[in-house]
């Protein structure tokens, strides 16, 4: 395996809060909130060894100072039903139960949880008493709160009842230094949300604040220059995404032009990229940038390819290969730094409780490191991506890349449905600049998470000029999101999604019909391929 950890080995340690995530649809948007009050905050599986726990385990090792357990699809009767250690509950460490974690502590506890008898789903009116936990909400002693579970905690002997709503006699509790909520307040429809999780934080468990972007960029620069030492140099394949263009510019900060990129045409690039790409990194940032055109090589591999995994796993080797003879090229290469976020390195750990089946093989350089025997850097590792936005603000990114849409690693391939074929590839890229440019025009692009177009193989009768044409059907995706878990097709106004369709069919040649794609994730996922 890679050397994952040269980023962490050498880092102060922080005090932290950990999350155990049971599987609850909130899970990672509790580490946010926390992360946004000012103290650091991982996600760690719910069944971690107590002994971890203990030793402060993570992506950086340090003193935990409270622990909160997170939402759950299921029901603590349930067999099978995701239990910490115990022993977890016994530590000198404050806990905060969310949801299916308040009825986990007072199930173990001897608190009375029914089963799906009362069940809330949306807002309710909490009536709290002051303490704690509650400190500085309302003079009234009432806040309204989100609700979302099927069990209630009905009675909870030998704990303080310290807030209840209409259908929920246990809505919020303490015992010792354990407490529990029954309603969400990570969700920003909880009146005084933050101020609950800053009194636990703060008040209860003692944090420091310890987590802002500008100090993560100084740290992160010195950790970068003592990880790289003196003479060490490092290569970063960029693809003009956020992720890697803010790692290359962090890296480039701590080491100057020790750091070359690597920038691959693969012919699955979108309209004007290349041209952008080159121009803010050799130009603007005054970055060592080699260019590679290997635009034929992925469509000689391509060639007759169909299936979507197939198609992923044949970019996926040209990659390598086009990387691994330009390292050798340079030479004296010792590190690769990669644009991996907290969410991938979460996914390839493993710490999600949830069994989830690979749905697409999402391509970075795996494999290169351990081959060209290169140690990993990978600066981004900790952050979400709005927080990867911030770092990527505060170090002066243009615009444009700042405020671009996701784009994946297979490029175009991704929404050219069958065989890429160099004429399906230019429609995809044409009506998806058409897409983008009526979206900026409209106001929209910002509102939405991605929008492109995609084209198949499917054709259909036109009309051009008096006579039959046939061309092919290009369908316009634009989602909302918020992580890319879950999507949402988004209620385009049908003035907008007119002038786009108006320009696919008379811009890009060969194109007789527009569809507009109306799944949500899931079933379907964002992209067709
Ligand atoms: P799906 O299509 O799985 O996509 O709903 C979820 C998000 O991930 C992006 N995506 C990728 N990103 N490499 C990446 O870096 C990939 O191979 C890849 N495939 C999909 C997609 O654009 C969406 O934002």
């Amino acid at each position: 395996m890679p050397d994952r950890n040269s980023m962490i080995g050498n880092m102060k340690a922080k005090d932290k809060v950990v999350v155990l995530d049971f599987g609850g649809q909130y899970s990672h948007l509790i580490v946010r909130r926390c992360r946004e009050l000012g103290v650091y905050t991982e996600l760690l599986p719910y069944d971690i060894p107590v002994e971890a726990l203990k030793d402060g385990i993570g992506i950086e090792k340090g003193k935990i100072k409270g622990i909160i357990l997170s939402g759950s699809p299921f029901s603590v009767h349930e067999p099978g039903s995701p239990r910490c250690n115990f022993e977890v509950l016994d530590l000198e460490i404050p806990i905060l139960g969310i949801c299916y974690g308040a009825q986990l502590i007072a199930h173990i506890n001897g608190g009375v949880v029914g089963e799906g008898m009362k069940s809330e789903f949306g807002r309710a009116e909490l009536l709290f008493k002051d303490s704690d936990m509650f400190n500085g909400l309302t003079e009234s002693g009432k806040i309204n709160v989100w609700m979302s579970h099927g069990d209630v905690i009905e009675q909870f002997d030998g704990a303080d009842i310290i807030g209840h709503t209409m259908n929920t006699p246990v809505a919020a509790f303490r015992i010792a230094n354990k407490y529990g909520v029954q309603f969400h307040p990570e969700v920003h429809h909880t009146d005084k949300g933050d101020k609950i999780l800053w009194n636990f934080l703060y008040k209860i468990c003692g944090c420091e604040r310890n987590w802002a972007i500008e100090s993560f960029i100084t740290d992160k620069i010195e950790v970068i220059k003592r990880v790289v030492g003196d003479d060490g140099r490092v290569v970063c394949g960029l693809s003009g995404g956020i992720d890697s263009s803010t790692t290359a510019l962090l890296v480039n900060k701590a080491i100057d032009d020790r750091l070359t990129c690597i920038f691959v045409d693969n012919g699955l690039l979108r309209e004007g990229e290349k041209e952008a790409v080159i121009n803010t990194f050799e130009n603007n940032f005054n970055m060592k940038l080699v260019f590679v055109d290997a635009k034929e090589r992925f469509l000689n591999g391509l060639r007759g390819v169909k299936d979507a995994e197939a198609k992923r796993m044949v970019i996926g080797e040209q990659f390598i290969n086009v990387f691994e003879e330009e390292a050798i090229k340079l030479g004296n290469v010792d590190f690769l730094a990669q644009g991996t976020i907290y969410p991938d390195r979460i996914e390839s750990a493993g710490a999600s409780s949830q069994k989830s089946s690979r749905i697409k093989s999402h391509h970075n350089v795996g494999g290169l490191p351990e081959k060209l025997g290169l140690k990993l850097v990978e600066p981004l590792a900790d952050l979400y991506k709005d927080e990867v936005r911030e770092v990527a603000k505060e170090l002066g990114m243009p615009l444009p890349i700042l405020n671009q849409h996701p784009f994946p690693g297979p490029g175009l391939a991704a929404r050219v449905i069958g065989e890429v074929t160099e004429d399906k590839l230019r429609i995809c890229r044409e009506a998806s600049h058409l897409v983008e440019a009526e979206l900026k025009n409209s106001g929209w692009y910002g509102k939405v998470w991605q929008a492109f177009a995609i084209v198949g193989d499917d054709v259909a009768t036109g009309v051009l000029g008096d006579a039959r044409s046939l061309g092919r059907i290009v369908t316009i995706r634009v989602v909302e999101s918020k992580e890319a878990m879950t999507a949402d097709f988004v209620k385009l106004p049908y003035d907008v999604l007119e002038s786009m369709s108006k320009r696919i069919t008379n811009e890009v040649k060969g194109v007789t019909w527009v569809t507009y794609a109306i799944s949500s994730k899931p079933p379907a996922t964002i992209e067709p391929c």
